[in-house]
């Protein structure tokens, strides 16, 4: 009998992780690093910055033209935040479970924005947290907040 190697196609799911600037504010990312990690997740880079108009508008192309677009990348430059990218078989749809829905008020408790957010009566849903929706839209985002990392 031989032995038959393991397939070596294997590939790593990542996603995209922001707390965003209310998350860093109120102090949360702290709690919000130990949900993806107490899941199981594998944190494989992270840095705290400033976002620019540039990367924003890059970021969320896809929204622009949208009512909430320009209020959205003002909420977003109000403050640091803390860039992730997490590891794990099924990453991108399970951090957005732990994420919860988009509205704070709707999302169930036990997500992140569930039990840690709220409707302020702002323009724009200020909701903690941003994940993939997708792998590819994972590998973009990724290359758009971590340049040169080579993930
Ligand atoms: P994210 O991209 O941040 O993970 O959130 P998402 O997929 O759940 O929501 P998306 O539709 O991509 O919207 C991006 C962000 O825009 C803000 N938003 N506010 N009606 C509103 O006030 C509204 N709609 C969207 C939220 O911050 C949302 O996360
Ligand atoms: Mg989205």
């Amino acid at each position: 009998m031989t032995d038959v190697a393991p397939a070596a196609t294997e590939t790593i799911e990542r996603t995209l992780v922001l707390v965003k600037p209310d998350g860093v504010r109120r102090g949360l990312s702290g709690e919000i690093l130990r949900r993806i990690e107490a899941k199981g997740y594998t944190l494989a880079a992270a840095h705290l910055l400033d976002a620019t108009p540039e990367l924003l508008a890059a970021h969320y192309a896809e929204h622009e033209g949208k009512p909430f677009y320009q209020p959205l990348v003002d909420f977003m430059l109000s403050g640091k935040i803390l860039a992730v990218v997490a590891e794990g078989q099924g990453v991108v749809p399970g951090f957005r479970s732990l994420a919860g829905a988009t509205n704070p008020t709707e999302a169930a408790p036990g997500t992140i924005r569930g039990d840690l957010g709220r409707d302020w009566g702002l323009k724009v849903q200020q909701n903690l947290v941003h994940g993939s929706d997708s792998d590819e839209s994972a590998a973009r985002e990724i290359a758009l907040w971590f340049p040169g990392l080579g993930l």
